[in-house]
Order: C-alpha cells, then sequence, then structure tokens
C-alpha cells in the first residue's frame, strides 16, 4: 500500500477511531498467521485507519465522511452490506459530493435474487456510477488456481487443440464443503445451493473452463467470452438434475435444525448435466455439483478426454482415457493421468499413472504465500482492474439461466433428496453419471 493509502471504517453502530483500530488488531491478530505478522508492520497499519459513524439511509454522518474522504487520490467504497441499502449509499456519496468521477465501488454476493431484482440492482447503481466504476465481486475469481486455469488454457499449446468435443468425453465441477449452514441458517434458507453457489461460483468456473480464448487478458474481451458461454447453455432437463439436503447425525444437526424450520424444502446439494450449445461443446456434457456437509472439502475441475480411437494393445489391456484435474482447493495443484505400460515382463499390460504437480512442491514458499482470494481482488480494485470482477450483464445472464430451473422446482412442489452428512450427497446424483455410462471422482477427505 502506498504510504498515504487510509481506510476509513464507516457504520451505523457506537464507535470512534480507537475502537475501530482496537476491533481490526485483534481481528488480525485472529485471522493473520503470527509468522506474517510483524508488530511493527501492524502498528503503521492500523495508524491508517479511521471510523466515521454515519447512517447509511439517513443524513448522519455523510458530511463527517466528506469531511476525511480525500478527493485527489484513487476512491474505492466497499459496500459491505445487504444489496437493500446498495442505493441508498450509492445516492448519498453522489450527493454529499463524497465520491469523485472515477470512484470506485465493490459490492458482494448476493448480487439480486433472481433476473429481475439483479436488472433492478444494475439500474440503481448506474443511476450514480458507470459500469467501469462497478466492481462486483465473486471471490472464486480471485482465487490463485481459478486464475491458473486461464494460464493453462491459454499459456500452452498441449492443452487447447484437444478442448473441444471431438476429445474431451465429458467435463465435471466440483465444489464440496464439509461445513453446514450452520449460523447463516436464516440467509441460506432462502438462498439454497443454487443461488449461493451454481448461479456464481459454478457459474465461474464453468465460464473459464469453456470460454473461446480471448483477444487479450483484459477485463471486457474476458467478460465478453465469459457471456457468451452462459448465454449459450441449454435449458437444464428436469432428469438432469438432482437436489439433496442433509440429515443430521449424532456429532452433527440435520439442514432442518441448522435452517431453524423444519418444513424448508430449500436444497443443500445440487448435481446437474449442463450442456452447451455451440460449435465446440456440442455432444460434451459438463457436470457440475456442489454441497455441503460432503465427505471432503474438496473443488476441482476435471477434464476426461475421450478413450483413443483404436486399440493396438490386446483387448483386456485395462486402458483407458487421459483426465486432466485441476485441483482449486486444498492443495492447489493439477494432475494428469496417463496410460503407460505395466513394467515388468507381463507382456504389454497398460496401466494409468499420475502425472501429478502440486503447486506447492514445485514452487515452494511462493505457492504457500499466495494472497487470498480477496487480498487480489481489494488491490485489482484500487489498481483499476475489472477482468476479474463480474459484467452486470454477465449477471443478469447468470440469472436468465437459473430462475427457470428454480422456478420449475417451485411450481412442481420439488422436495430435495435426503443424504448423510459427510458422504457423496444423495444416491441419484451418482445415478446421474451412471445412466451415462460414467462415474464422479471421489470426493476426498
Ligand atoms: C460463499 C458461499 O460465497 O462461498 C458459502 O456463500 C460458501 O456458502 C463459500 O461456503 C465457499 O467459499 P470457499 O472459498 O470456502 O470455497
Amino acid at each position: 500500500m502506498p504510504d498515504d493509502a487510509r481506510i476509513i471504517g464507516a457504520a451505523r453502530g457506537e464507535m470512534d477511531a480507537e475502537g475501530y483500530r482496537v476491533f481490526v488488531e485483534n481481528a488480525v491478530r485472529e485471522f493473520v498467521p503470527k509468522k506474517k505478522c510483524d508488530p511493527k508492520d501492524l502498528k503503521g497499519f492500523l495508524a491508517r485507519l479511521s471510523f466515521v459513524q454515519l447512517d447509511a439511509t439517513g443524513t448522519q454522518g455523510w458530511s463527517d465522511l466528506k469531511a476525511v474522504v480525500r478527493q485527489d487520490v484513487v476512491q474505492a467504497f466497499y459496500f459491505s452490506v445487504g444489496p437493500s441499502l446498495f442505493g441508498a449509499i450509492a445516492e448519498r456519496l453522489h450527493t454529499h459530493g463524497i465520491a469523485g468521477p472515477e470512484a470506485r465501488i465493490v459490492v458482494e454476493k448476493p448480487f439480486g435474487h433472481d433476473q429481475a431484482s439483479a436488472q433492478a440492482l444494475n439500474d440503481t447503481l448506474a443511476q450514480h456510477f458507470a459500469e467501469h466504476q462497478i466492481y462486483r465481486i465473486d471471490h472464486y475469481l480471485g482465487k490463485e488456481t481459478v486464475q491458473n486455469l486461464m494460464a493453462l488454457r491459454f499459456g500452452n499449446m498441449l492443452f487447447e487443440p484437444l478442448w473441444n468435443a471431438q476429445y474431451v468425453d465429458h467435463i465435471q465441477i466440483t465444489v464440496a464443503e464439509t461445513v453446514g449452514v450452520e449460523g447463516r441458517g436464516s440467509y441460506y434458507d432462502r438462498s439454497g445451493a443454487m443461488r449461493d453457489m451454481v448461479q456464481n461460483h459454478l457459474m465461474q468456473l464453468l465460464c473459464l473452463t469453456a470460454m473461446e480464448p480471448p483477444s487479450k487478458f483484459e477485463p471486457n474481451a474476458v467478460r465478453d467470452e465469459k457471456l457468451k458461454i452462459i448465454r449459450a447453455l441449454d435449458p437444464v432437463a428436469t432428469d438432469d438434475i438432482v437436489r439433496g439436503q442433509y440429515r443430521g447425525s449424532n456429532t452433527v444437526a440435520s439442514y432442518l435444525e441448522d435452517a431453524e424450520t423444519d418444513a424448508s424444502t430449500t436444497e443443500s446439494f445440487v448435481a446437474m448435466k449442463v450442456h452447451i450449445s455451440n460449435w465446440r461443446w456440442n455432444g460434451t456434457p459438463f457436470y457440475l455439483r456442489t454441497g455441503k456437509r460432503m465427505r471432503g472439502r474438496m473443488s476441482e475441475i476435471v477434464v476426461r478426454f475421450k478413450e483413443p480411437p483404436h486399440s493396438i494393445f490386446e483387448e483386456d489391456t485395462g486402458q483407458s482415457a487421459n483426465e486432466l484435474s485441476i485441483r482449486l482447493q486444498p492443495n492447489e495443484g493439477m494432475d494428469l493421468k496417463v496410460t503407460i505400460k505395466e513394467p515388468g515382463l507381463g507382456g504389454m499390460r497398460l496401466i494409468d499413472v499420475p502425472l501429478d504437480m502440486t503447486f506447492a512442491d514445485a514452487l515452494g514458499e511462493e505457492a504457500a504465500d499466495a494472497p487470498d482470494a480477496y487480498e487480489r481482488l481489494i488491490m485489482d480494485v484500487i489498481r483499476g482492474n475489472q477482468t476479474l470482477f463480474m459484467r452486470g450483464d454477465e449477471v443478469e445472464a447468470a440469472w436468465a439461466w437459473t430462475d427457470p430451473i428454480i422456478a420449475g422446482w417451485e411450481d412442481r412442489g420439488d422436495r430435495p433428496k435426503p443424504y448423510d452428512p459427510f458422504s457423496t450427497g444423495p444416491e441419484e446424483a451418482l445415478m446421474l453419471l451412471h445412466k451415462d455410462g460414467r462415474r464422479w471422482r471421489e470426493i476426498r477427505e
């Protein structure tokens, strides 16, 4: 951070600058590893903080804020509030002359609840800020390995020629978590896995995996290509989607207990088969799944290639297909399953072995010290780079695809299938692939 950078906290609650510094100091001590937290640096950091008490929907505090926000610097306003306050805050930043013409605002998900509400939020923000000033965060785009996906695809000659329906049998995207919704029950119960994870994080992973090469690594070039993928998604057939809800056990509460309602039909798990209707992907299904209270915390993208068209070896050699898996977390890295000859005199028997690259092994300390997704994204806001942020039309298009799926469930009174905690989800999710003669990758504990 430049020497004269300042962070001004603003909230409705009773607090002053000193109280805010203590609050931040406690959080830093709790969350930042000791070895990364030099006492001198911490002191310098805390000296940059100040605080203004203000009322987001009233008049109190706004002139105090104006008095401390400078106009001759990069301004970034981070709206860490519910979307119902976006409009009021955006308007006050303007009417009080606080936000300059190049000010940036940052907003988090949930960005709307459906297409209509996302459109309304976009319209509200557009009254006061231009699109190039609006940074819609999806923290998955800030993850190191997600960006690596683009480096892998567009920085190598090896993969891109095979990255299409002619050579790829199918693609799997899994985001599994072991946590439940405890503590966030009331938010989550209104969202469910579809709105909380699929519409944003999984959609972004799908786009980066499937999109055409942008002409430049530049905000609109990348976002144009992502948007084309979202618009090319087919509607999902009822039989191609499975919803689940976790049961309880001796040690953990059920979803219904966590959500504090015993009649909820909200899903904590979704698995689906998705088709992209374009030249590159016609005929290659993408299988997506995400869930809470799964067997392990594991996010990965798996590209399963087709088998060679003709085997020159004997029938029973067990030859299979190449598989590239990109591990987003934990243990960031990638491995490529290749077929080789089994060592020994037993004839030409083939076996699969992984070419494994764990980034921490290959890159050492540097990989282990990669910035957290939010650190990276906030830095991008300050630098004025929107490449890893969602554009308004992209968010609306993603809702336009998920809305009919959710409406279908509501119209049919669909009930999610129960699944055991720390499992792989409902049996029906396994069947989704089995019926196509395929298998999910195992979820590691
Ligand atoms: C958030 C969701 O956006 O992402 C949470 O609201 C989810 O429900 C979280 O747990 C997962 O993020 P990460 O970085 O832990 O995979």
